[in-house]
């Protein structure tokens, strides 16, 4: 019932020579995969170069980040309107790197995917504890903190373009990847919260990315636990073949 998704965040990486690039190998390599969402999100200045060479392809592209107003006297900001002039269809927001480099909050977070949702474009808002707080038994509350806050006033009619990405943050450009019962834990724990919030058909409806170290050698792993819809990738993202081979993952039967 739920489409499996697999994004690729660029994150500070390639020129636009380079972007356009992988996005013509990779469309190659995923060509005949149907059956996933495949999306990518290249840097704000190679998106519509990007976008140019997905046309017509099964691969969407995405940002990496948005400001929430539409346009104005905000110097250096790019908003969800000229985002999706250049094509996008996704907006990452919430990033763990974004939370701790660039102060975002559950309050800014939060500002974006009201802004995204009046935009029409989908989101992909992550979430994810330190290590401290998983250590320290806190990672529930804060799970629950950053679901409540950065969702905070999104109807259920615009929950319908929201995408969940779990991402540890101790397993984000780590190799440690959680292991398949830790990812089933919180997604199952996430879905449980949406029905709390919203209802159960919008919770069993809504798409709960894993993210933090996916490789082709975990993916399948991944993909197999119930609550697991796709993976958001970062550092692997950046070679065709290995995004290729995540995105035509294997499940095990
Ligand atoms: P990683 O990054 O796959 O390199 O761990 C994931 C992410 O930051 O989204």
């Amino acid at each position: 019932m739920r489409t499996p998704m697999i994004a690729g965040n660029w994150k500070l990486h390639k020129t636009i020579a380079e972007a356009t690039s992988l996005a013509s190998e990779l469309t190659a390599a995923v060509a005949s995969n149907q059956n996933v969402e495949i999306v990518v999100a290249p840097v704000y200045t190679a998106l519509s170069k990007v976008a140019e060479t997905l046309a017509g392809s099964n691969v969407k592209l995405a940002a990496q980040n948005c400001y929430p107003e539409p346009q104005g006297a905000f110097t250096g900001e790019v908003s969800p309107l000229l985002l999706k002039d250049a094509g996008c269809e996704y907006v990452i927001i919430g990033h763990s790197e974004r939370r701790q480099l660039f102060a975002e909050t559950d309050e800014s977070v939060n500002k974006k995917a009201l802004a995204l949702a009046e935009g029409g474009l989908g989101t992909i808002f992550c979430i994810g504890e330190t290590l401290e707080e998983r250590e320290t038994g806190k990672m529930f509350d804060v799970l629950r903190q950053q679901v409540t806050a950065g969702l905070k006033n999104l109807t259920t009619e615009q929950m319908k373009t929201v995408v969940v990405a779990y991402e540890p943050v101790w397993a984000i450009g780590t190799g440690k990847v959680a292991t398949d019962e830790q990812a089933q834990e919180v997604h199952s724990f996430i879905r449980g919260l949406l029905a709390e919030l919203y209802d159960a058909q919008t919770a069993a409806a809504t798409r709960i990315l894993y993210g933090g170290s996916v490789k082709p050698g975990n993916v399948d792993g991944l993909m197999t636990q119930p609550d697991v819809d796709g993976a958001l990738v970062g550092g692997a993202s950046l070679k065709a073949e290995d995004f290729a081979r995540i995105a035509n993952f294997e499940p095990a039967a």
